[in-house]
């Protein structure tokens, strides 16, 4: 049985009145006894904040439980859950169940969404000799089971190829240029990539089309000391979001485009593309003759580039069809300021079993739902309402996220304090951390709160100081998971965290809790130390009084991108607009941090504030939105943000100012002077958004 669904309405969600939660005396007084030694024993080391929100933080931490993440984690993978899928539709009802349990005002929000399944894929090699091979295209293994669905590019379309092969390196525009020095020409042939160099699985197929190859083929090196095995799956659609419905949301009865729409057909490629395995690629290259490959290959462990002799005959199969796809929501409604949101997202749905990608995130998200269920059993409300989501889709585009931002735009860029967004959480040791530079210092200020969890007596912030030379935060202008339609398209400070990175068993069926166990997290700390970050930063947003943002950090960042563009260009070219914005900008940020130090200051004096904190937390909220410019990025304009997003450009030296960054390498066919002109009107573009930053952030009419 599937619980009612709810319809946000105009306030994000109808305000359901729900039953006072059933107490269960005993471990109420229990709770007041821990309280009570809390109290006792952690004296309180900042004196400006008000005792009970450090109280809660420590309870929060205290209530960490590796055995319940581990059990959560259990529970999840049991099964592949592939979105649009029976299976799961089971973790939609498990997370909204486990939501319920815990006396969370719940909602299940679902859209109708274009997805894609492969139906049968062949390859077979013919080599020189006159030998031929039949390549098995599943992932073999005892104990990958029936259900999980073979290796595929979702979107792909159908197609079949019989050509001579040509390897392509990592498939870049430069790669194909070195190709063509060495007098190969990739047309009407099939290519075999390996995956890296910074290029999309989407982008990869793109050039590879572009340059009038027949299909693609690609492979990820694996280093199999670290448990690399498998194939891995992926998207190659462009753009984000249901392809039927883009740009605004795609309910059940709205408006849906066609699949012969021009607008959806540039969504997709039109070439098919399949993931091998490394074992596979290596029999294909292995055979191989034509030119040397060049000397910056040669890592590849190759000789010999084609095309050919080796002729494949590649056959693929797939079929795009409508899905219901299910977001899962726990709502925490705030005391003070209800209408005021913070958000925490992560993914449920995954190509396989989904223990990394995405359920060590999941797990998280059901821990800190119990956390926080626990505070509120003993009197904690949040003064801002907090939203747990559990998207759908994810793996398929940012389906899930991107339609319900979509849908709740104007109520988003309204409301929405931040958005915190935790995807792989755990894939080995180390912690790492994406933020919008607003966020930096609550995130440095958290994890050294929070107990390292591969060394004895560190925090997360002590070990992370120590294994870089500086802090490294990144910036979210990848279209890597679910923050980018909150940040990307509507303009919210956005946060991304996780353990490890680069995990070897990455969209294979090997991504299993037995992999967990085994390499991952064997004791579930590291679930702990995430979901210890994440429910801290949560719980500052929630209930500070004054927003934790520190835009001295964001303008110092601006500093840098700028000196880094300024690297870049020409002498005729001026960054003055720029230089003029980002100097008023970081007065204003001056100006916003004296005035919160004036009302902190005046709060402990006892004085009656709300009006003030609450202009205030407007003005600190909406001053990214001011980043955001209306017809978005050339020729991708649901793009809106001018300073994080994705250049369109693969090869691009920038990762920020994503309209420059294209207007410097879409060189091709344009006169310098008219180059020029394109750069210096995208600095003006850049220039003016900082403008709108600094004035939502001054709050003043001109
Ligand atoms: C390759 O093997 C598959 C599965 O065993 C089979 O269906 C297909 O007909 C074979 N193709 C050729 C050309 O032998
Ligand atoms: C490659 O071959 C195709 C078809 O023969 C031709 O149209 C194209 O111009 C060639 N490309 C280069 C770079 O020579
Ligand atoms: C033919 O060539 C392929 C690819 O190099 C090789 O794997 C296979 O063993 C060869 N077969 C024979 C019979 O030599
Ligand atoms: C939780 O941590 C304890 C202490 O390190 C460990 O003994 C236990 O096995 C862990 N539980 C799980 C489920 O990993």
């Amino acid at each position: 049985m599937s619980p009612p669904i709810t319809k946000p309405t105009a306030s994000l969600f109808s305000s359901a009145s729900k039953p006072p939660p059933p107490l269960c005396t005993f471990l109420f007084f229990l709770l007041l006894c821990i309280l009570g030694f809390y109290t006792l024993h952690h004296p309180h080391p900042n004196p400006r904040e008000p005792k009970s929100a450090l109280r809660y933080r420590n309870l929060f931490l205290s209530f960490s439980s590796n055995f319940t993440l581990a059990s959560y984690l259990r529970a999840l993978t049991l099964h592949p859950h592939l979105a649009g899928t029976q299976p799961s539709l089971d973790t939609t009802d498990y997370v909204y169940s486990h939501f319920k349990n815990h006396n969370l005002e719940t909602h299940k929000v679902e859209y109708t969404a274009l997805l894609s399944y492969p139906s049968h894929a062949s390859l077979v090699a013919h080599f020189a000799n006159g030998s031929a091979v039949n390549f098995s295209l599943t992932e073999i293994s005892g104990k990958v089971g029936p259900d999980v669905v073979p290796p595929y590019h979702a979107y792909s379309p159908s197609g079949a190829a019989h050509a001579k092969v040509v390897f392509v390196n990592y498939g870049r525009e430069e790669d194909y240029r070195s190709l063509e020095a060495l007098g190969v020409n990739v047309s009407g042939c099939v290519v075999l990539a390996r995956k890296g160099g910074g290029l999309s699985r989407g982008g990869v197929v793109k050039i590879a089309e572009s340059n009038g190859a027949l299909a693609v083929l690609l492979y990820v090196e694996r280093d199999g000391k670290r448990g690399g095995r498998g194939v891995e799956r992926g998207t190659v659609m462009r753009g984000v979001g249901d392809p039927l419905s883009p740009g605004w949301a795609g309910v059940k009865g709205g408006e849906r485009l066609g699949l012969e729409d021009s607008e959806v057909l540039e969504r997709f490629p039109k070439i098919p593309s399949l993931p091998l395995s490394c074992e596979t690629a290596d029999v294909i290259l292995g055979s191989l003759r034509g030119p040397m490959v060049p000397r910056e290959w040669r890592d590849s462990g190759l000789s010999m580039v084609g095309p050919g002799p080796t002729l494949v005959k590649f056959t693929y199969q797939g079929e795009k069809k409508e899905g219901t796809i299910h977001n899962v929501f726990a709502v925490i409604r705030g005391l003070e300021e209800p209408d005021r949101y913070v958000i925490l997202g992560n993914h449920r749905d995954a190509w396989t079993y989904g223990a990394v990608d995405p359920n060590s995130g999941t797990a998280a998200l059901l821990d800190i739902a119990r956390r926080f269920s626990l505070l509120m059993r003993i009197g904690w409300k949040p003064r801002r309402t907090i939203i747990l989501c559990s998207w759908d889709a994810e793996e398929f585009g940012m389906v899930g996220s991107t339609e319900w931002v979509e849908q709740n735009l104007v109520n988003l860029g309204a409301k929405v304090v931040a958005y915190l967004n935790v995807d792989c959480a755990v894939q080995g040791p180390g912690f790492f951390a994406g933020a919008t530079p607003q966020l930096d210092n609550l995130l440095r200020e958290v994890t050294k709160k929070v107990k390292d969890p591969d060394s004895e007596g560190a925090t997360v912030f002590e070990k992370w100081a120590a294994t870089n030379q500086v802090i490294s935060i990144e910036r979210l202008s990848g279209v890597d998971s679910d923050f980018v339609p909150f940040l990307q398209h509507a303009g919210v400070p956005s946060i991304d965290i996780y353990y490890g990175r680069d995990f070897p068993v990455y969209h294979t069926a090997f991504d299993s809790y037995d992999w967990m166990t085994k390499h991952g997290d064997p004791l579930f700390h590291r679930h702990v130390a995430v979901a210890g970050v994440w429910g801290l930063v949560a719980l500052h947003l929630s209930d500070d009084s004054i927003l934790p943002f520190d835009y001295l950090s964001y303008a110092e960042q601006l500093e840098g991108h700028k000196d880094v563009l300024s690297n870049l260009l020409v002498q005729s070219i001026s960054l003055n607009p720029l230089i003029t914005s980002i100097q008023e900008f970081t007065l204003a940020a001056k100006e916003a941090e004296d005035e919160a130090r004036q009302l902190r200051w005046q709060e402990r004096r006892g004085d009656n504030l709300a009006l003030k904190l609450r202009a205030l937390n407007d003005r600190l909220m909406l001053a990214e939105r001011g980043f955001l410019d209306a017809d978005g990025l050339r020729g991708r304009h649901w793009f809106k943000h001018l300073i994080y997003g994705p250049p369109g450009d693969y090869e691009s030296k920038l990762d920020f100012f994503p309209g420059i960054a294209d207007a410097i390498s879409g060189s091709t066919g344009k006169s310098p002077r008219d180059q020029q002109a394109a750069i210096q009107h995208e600095i003006w573009r850049v220039a003016r958004a900082i403008e709108r930053a600094t004035s939502a952030l001054k709050g003043q009419l001109t």
